[in-house]
């Protein structure tokens, strides 16, 4: 997906955050937006970083495991290194943790506010290398907005 298409989404994005700070429910609709509007994706959420493990938040798509430690698969690692972390192949990604087999790409962006781990963004898509660096810029630049508007972790 291009720039133009991450500046539409981040303007629908602002209008659903408008006025409310709740993180859940925040992150709930986030999650919805990126689902419907993003093509090619089969899950779409978060993890969220409590007591040193990451546990599964708001999202769309399939059941999916409920803790994940740190350093441990896509979006352990995201979260450990606090770096986006962009998989073409999950096939190919050693520790791949598996939740929902139709997967086989994978974007992980960190949710960091004032320094502090909150927990991961994670898309997953059945195309192989479905995301690319702008699609990392445009998810990076989704998450800045939706940590500005929410109270953190609450
Ligand atoms: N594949 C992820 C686990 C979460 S599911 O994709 C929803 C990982 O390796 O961290």
């Amino acid at each position: 997906m291009n720039a133009e298409f991450y500046a539409e989404i981040a303007s629908q994005l602002r209008g659903l955050l408008a006025g409310e700070p709740d993180f859940i429910a925040n992150a709930a609709n986030f999650a919805a937006l990126l689902f419907h509007a993003l093509p090619d994706l089969n899950w779409a959420g978060f993890y969220l970083y409590k007591d040193g493990e990451l546990v599964l938040g708001p999202f769309q798509g399939q059941p999916a495991c409920v803790r994940i430690a740190l350093g441990k698969g896509v979006c352990g690692t995201a979260a450990e290194r606090r770096e986006t972390v962009l998989v073409e192949n999950v096939h190919e990604f050693p520790g791949h943790i598996a939740c929902d087999s139709a997967s086989n790409s994978e974007l992980v962006v960190p949710l960091l506010k004032d320094d502090q781990l909150l927990g991961v963004l994670d898309l997953d898509s059945p195309r192989i290398a479905r995301f690319d660096a702008t699609d990392a810029a445009g998810l990076n630049e989704l998450a800045a907005i939706f940590l500005a508007h929410c109270n953190a972790g609450s």
